[in-house]
């Protein structure tokens, strides 16, 4: 058996770092277990600092890059038998840029290292590998965090919100992005029409790394558009993704009046969870976040199932519920669909 220890990504607010730590170890034991690697992580501090440690057979190539998806790692180490730690990774590499999903700040904004984290969530519980040229949805995305964090795995990312606004936030910072960064690419706008109206405009970004992988269509996709949860199968007939990740509405600041608790929260996820179910490929993955003061934990996980799709549990997956802020505790559901 050989050791392994991993340092924890740092968080400014301390009552919400005591909370990462369990979230890490679901997202190590994901990760794990994905790589099908046996181990569990424990929980070490050390020089102040916290640890995950574990034991496991020699961990392969592959295995260690899957633990490098890891959002909330720093670093993974090899603990030597005289106690020396050798590091295996630091960063993984963005295909576009590790500031894609920083530069942008804005209220109600989710936090990039959690989105990142529902990001593997998802993948680990989807059938698919990271080579498999995925697709990830965010049909909630704002201006488009989960979008430009898929963007970076090498994957393709479609982002759809009911505010106007901050979809064009989205596509406007992403367009500048990619000309700042002199990156070939190309936006089209398609306009979708729904029972002879319009239903939406979608713009549809292709880029890649270098001029030479665009010219041989080595390319990425980013699609973005405003349409309302529900309305995605207006523009979307058959399944068009492998993941869907999204941090919904927590009833607080999105909802209008401001404060009080959005009126139909759970209308609206039960409209749109079968319509998300049916754009998902099969053996495709769903991981939700959602503020439990809003929406209750089992309802949520009752209306997925209800929705044809299998709930995770075990290690990984189950008790992820953590404090954000004052009226936002926060819990993750995930479950992929089978059939
Ligand atoms: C917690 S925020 C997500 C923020 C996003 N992850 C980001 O980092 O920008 C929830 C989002 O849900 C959107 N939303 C609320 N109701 C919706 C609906 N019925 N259809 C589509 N989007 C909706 C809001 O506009 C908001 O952008």
């Amino acid at each position: 058996m050989a050791k392994y220890c991993a340092l924890l990504r740092p968080h400014a607010n301390s009552r919400y770092q005591a909370e990462t730590v369990k979230l890490a170890r679901a997202e190590l034991t994901a990760l794990l277990e994905k790589g099908g690697c046996r181990a569990e992580a424990r929980r070490e501090t050390r020089s102040g600092c916290d640890w995950l440690a574990f034991e496991a057979a020699p961990l392969n190539p592959a295995q260690v890059a899957l633990i490098g998806f890891a959002a909330h790692l720093y670093v993974l180490f090899e603990e030597t038998e005289d106690g020396a730690l050798r590091p295996l990774f630091g960063q993984s590499e963005a295909y576009l840029g590790g500031d894609l999903p920083l530069v942008l700040k804005y209220k109600g904004k989710t936090n990039e290292t959690f989105t990142s984290f529902l990001l593997n969530l998802a993948f680990c519980a989807s059938n698919y590998e990271a080579e498999d040229g995925l697709t990830v949805l965010d049909p909630m995305c704002g201006r488009g965090t989960t979008a430009f964090i898929a963007l970076n795995r090498g994957w393709n990312a479609l982002g759809f919100d009911q505010d106007a606004a901050a979809v064009d936030e989205g596509v406007k910072y992403f367009r500048k992005y990619l000309e700042y960064h002199r990156l070939k690419h190309t936006l089209t706008e398609k306009s979708m029409t729904a029972n002879g109206r319009q239903a939406a405009v979608l713009r549809a970004f292709q880029f890649a790394q270098t001029p030479e992988q665009f010219k041989r269509g080595d390319t990425r996709a980013l699609t973005m558009a405003a349409i309302p949860a529900a309305n995605l199968k207006q523009v979307y007939k058959k399944p068009c993704c492998q993941l869907i990740v999204s941090d919904l509405p927590y009833g607080v600041q999105h909802a209008p009046g401001g404060g009080r608790k959005a009126p139909s929260l759970e209308d609206m996820l039960y409209e749109a969870l079968p319509v998300w179910v049916d754009l998902l490929h099969t053996g495709g993955a769903m991981a939700l976040s959602f503020n439990v003061n809003t929406l209750r934990p089992e309802m949520v996980r009752g209306m997925m199932a209800e929705a044809g799709l299998d709930i995770m549990d075990g290690a990984a997956y189950e008790g992820l519920e953590h404090w954000v802020e004052q009226a936002i505790t926060r819990d993750v559901a995930v479950a992929v669909r089978r059939f």
